[in-house]
């Protein structure tokens, strides 16, 4: 039995926690959930947005779901989520996006099946921010170090080759960020040397976004910066049904932290029409990484099947269902 931290969150959290526990407990998978939380919640009751308690679980767990989190707004509130990332290395954003039956999008019938690699702890995101008020100058630092560019690279590259995928494309700006840009795309033609059987292609990042709204099939595995990637990821995202059904990971090399990457829906929270999908899918993310494929795979057809019955589905993906239907639904069809 692998004992999981469970990071409920705020909001819709909860609701949405429940649905993925009680379809684990039906299909009868080998974890054991040690629930610890974080957020507006913990703020509230104890003064504190991220306990000693959920990183003592984390520590000694190591693998982790967590419901999406309300970060309080205002002066001296840093984002959980970017607390944690860089605290426990968690280098590896991994963002899945495929086209799915029952689920609707413009590029329903594209055949999309790609998967992004965002590198998760440096770039514009190291917190490297200055302001000169004299002067009226702001300077935030895209800061890329080679060790940070040649892991994503590399991870990006041997995730390919361990799924059967067949190339990787590295989306970047070297042609202007002379600096930054080309320590990725140096580490990236690294990565792809040491794989020879992954074909390897680089794309500006303007043009990649145009290629992904033309023609998004053509993408396999997408390796890219800090920024490009927190906004291509969401992009994905958008191509097959948008933020309430995709899946995020963040992956370091000893721990991760699979979570569902919309936010807390405070607007719907407690009203049981939250679609617990993109949580659900995580949490298969997560059954994989620790080795239960095939509990993964039961869960996933389950849920196929009851995408393809919208009078089983919550209002954001066309029915009418709760969220304590749509669960038992999946449930059923297990
Ligand atoms: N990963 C995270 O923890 C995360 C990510 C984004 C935002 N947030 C936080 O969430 C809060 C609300 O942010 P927001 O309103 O900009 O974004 P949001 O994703 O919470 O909501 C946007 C819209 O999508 C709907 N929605 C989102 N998830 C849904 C689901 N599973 N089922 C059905 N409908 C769903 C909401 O009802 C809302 O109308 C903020 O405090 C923000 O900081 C957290």
């Amino acid at each position: 039995m692998q004992r999981i931290t469970l990071i409920p969150g705020d909001g819709i959290g909860p609701e949405i926690t429940k649905a993925v526990t009680d379809i684990f407990a039906a299909a009868e998978v080998p974890v054991q959930w040690e629930e610890q939380n974080a957020g507006q919640t913990t703020f509230d009751a104890s003064g504190e947005l991220i306990p000693q308690a959920l990183l003592t679980s984390l520590e000694q767990n190591r693998v982790a779901l967590k419901g999406p989190i309300t970060t309080p707004v205002g002066k001296g509130f840093r984002s959980i989520n970017v607390t944690l990332r860089q605290q426990y290395n968690l280098y590896q954003n991994v963002r899945p996006a495929k086209t799915t039956a029952g689920i609707a999008s413009r590029y329903a019938d594209s055949g999309i099946d790609l998967v992004l690699f965002r590198e998760n702890t440096e770039g514009l995101y190291s917190g490297l921010e200055m302001y000169d008020a004299h002067n009226g100058i702001a300077d935030s630092v895209a800061r890329n170090t080679v060790v940070g560019a040649r892991r994503i690279c590399r991870a990006a590259f041997a995730y390919a080759a361990k799924h059967g995928r067949k190339k990787v494309t590295m989306a970047h700006k070297a042609n202007i960020l002379k600096v930054a840009g080309k320590v990725m795309l140096d580490a990236a033609q690294e990565a792809a040397r040491e794989f020879p059987q992954i074909q390897y292609e680089e794309k500006i990042i303007d043009n990649m976004c145009m290629q992904l709204v033309i023609r998004p099939e053509q993408f396999d595995v997408i390796v890219t910066t800090n920024l490009f990637g927190d906004i291509l990821s969401d992009l994905c995202a958008g191509l097959v049904g948008g933020l309430g059904v995709v899946a995020g990971a963040n992956i370091g090399d000893d721990m991760a932290i699979f979570e569902a990457v919309h936010g807390s829906a405070p607007d719907i929270a407690g009203q049981g029409k939250a679609n617990p999908t993109a949580l659900l899918r995580s949490a298969l993310m997560m059954l994989h990484h620790i080795g239960q494929h095939d509990k993964a795979d039961q869960i996933e057809k389950a849920l196929n099947l009851t995408l393809q019955d919208k009078s089983k589905c919550t209002g954001d993906l066309g029915g009418s269902a709760s969220t304590a239907e749509f669960t038992q639904a999946i449930i059923d069809n297990l």
